[in-house]
């Protein structure tokens, strides 16, 4: 019996509120496997009033008796792993079971030095605001063939071999280019191999635990993190994190084929905001913004840095379903437009003159055009108590037609409060 594969993206630029969707889609799921990414990311979920925010591991990690798989996809920062997982056992909320790929790469120490070295090098005009988590400089290696990856961890020798091997490159990159101190054998390696006895009980061949797991009829839930926007190769390039956001990275993130997908769902809230640098044609830098940020508490999860805030971009939305193939969409944070008398939805750009509906795939191209608006009525009413799509505010209905109708899926979850019950579920 063939069991069930249902992707989750982000539709923008991320922090749309997929640790919430994730976590009601649960009850459901066997399996949650993120696919690419590392500890760059911030689930938040929040259960009984009590905030948790994952940064490495899946979102389904607070369910009782299911499994959580970190793909190959994913680059394990094992110090934040080792963490996490601390912190969730002495919250004695350490209820599913982890694993973690064996062929999933290891942010080293060197990456994190790297990352912020050469975010320093860019300068202020080339930054793009990483994480400084080593996300970057993780993923060139694993193309540039000089990684190293978890099943070297587990094994003495070849741990050895690998970090003598990359070690003398990076520490004269580290030395000569950046003029930062050279990383020592001893404390590269040595934490390297107490990390490889910590992990062990987790590492393990998931492509096929999977697989075997879709064949014996699992559910799996491919969470994706940051978001479409935010893609290696589709987003708004180089302001973009290093990995594919998107759903095809979801395969190649975890050896499942496309085959098996069910369901493709993306997130999105009822605004924009971006936590990263570069072009976003409906921030709202004056007032609109500020409520917006405040009223929905927009600050990065990781960063702390003050998330960009701006009406909904409906032109990116639209790429983004189409880039993903998505069948469904969550609306998150309906609530935080409450208190609107107008609520703007940007329909189409203005570049050069030329009106276009088409979301350019470029950075360069996207810093030039102007958002041409359409306008709708908000509404005053507090949703946060509402529980049926019916029991909103007519406004607020024709709202979520609306997007309904310019994104071309239908919004199968709303988002109406940070609680797990805080939901208006139409069928997801
Ligand atoms: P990196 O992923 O640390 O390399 O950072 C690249 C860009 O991605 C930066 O602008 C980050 O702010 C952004 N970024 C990384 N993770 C997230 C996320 O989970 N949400 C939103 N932006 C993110």
């Amino acid at each position: 019996m063939k069991g069930k594969v249902d992707v989750l993206v982000g539709a923008l630029w991320g922090d749309e509120g997929k640790g919430k969707v994730v976590d009601t889609m649960g009850a459901d799921v066997d399996i949650f496997v993120r696919y690419q990414g590392g500890a760059n990311a911030g689930h938040t979920v929040t259960v009984d009033g009590q905030k948790i925010v994952f940064n490495l591991l899946p979102s389904g990690m607070l369910y009782p008796g299911k499994l959580c798989v970190l793909g190959n996809g994913v680059v394990v920062d094992p110090e934040e792993f080792l963490k996490e997982v601390d912190e969730l056992h002495r919250m004695r909320m350490d209820r599913a079971r982890l694993a973690i790929s064996s062929n999933a790469h290891v942010v080293m120490p060197y990456h994190k030095i790297l990352d912020c070295a050469q975010e320093a090098f860019r300068g202020k005009g080339g930054m793009i605001g990483t994480t400084g988590r080593g996300i970057g400089p993780c993923y060139a290696d694993k193309c540039a063939r000089s990684g190293v990856r978890m099943e070297d961890l587990l094994d003495e020798v070849r741990l050895r071999d690998a970090v003598s091997a990359v070690l003398e490159e990076k520490n004269l990159v580290l030395t000569k280019l950046y003029g930062k101190n050279p990383l020592p054998f001893d404390e590269v390696y040595e934490p390297a191999r107490d990390w490889g006895k910590a992990l062990a009980p987790y590492v393990e061949d998931t492509v096929a635990l999977l697989n075997d797991s879709f064949e014996k009829g699992k559910y799996i839930l491919l969470e994706g993190a940051q978001g479409t926007l935010m893609d290696v190769d589709h987003g708004t390039y180089p302001y973009v994190t290093s990995s594919s956001t998107v759903m095809g990275g979801g395969f190649t993130g975890t050896g499942m084929s496309p085959a098996c997908v069910d369901r493709v769902i993306a997130v999105t809230k009822g605004y924009t905001t971006r936590s990263s640098w570069g072009p976003m044609p409906t921030e709202e830098k004056g007032e609109v913004g500020e409520y917006l940020r405040d009223k929905g508490a927009e600050f990065g999860n990781v960063t702390g840095r003050p998330r960009r805030c701006g009406w909904l971009d409906i032109v990116a939305l639209r790429y983004s379903m189409r880039l993903n193939g998505c069948s469904a969409a969550a609306l998150m944070k309906l609530n935080v437009l409450s208190g609107m008398d107008e609520i703007k939805v940007c329909v189409a750009y203005d570049l050069d003159g030329v009106r276009t509906e088409r979301f350019p795939g470029s950075a360069h191209i996207l810093a030039k055009c102007r958002p041409i608006f359409e306008s709708l009525r908000g509404w005053d009413e507090d949703i946060s108590n509402c529980d049926t799509f019916e029991s909103l505010p007519a406004e607020a209905q024709n709202y979520v037609n609306y997007i309904e109708d310019h994104a071309g899926a239908p919004v199968k979850l709303i988002g109406v409060g940070p609680d797990r019950n805080q939901t208006i579920n139409r069928g997801l």
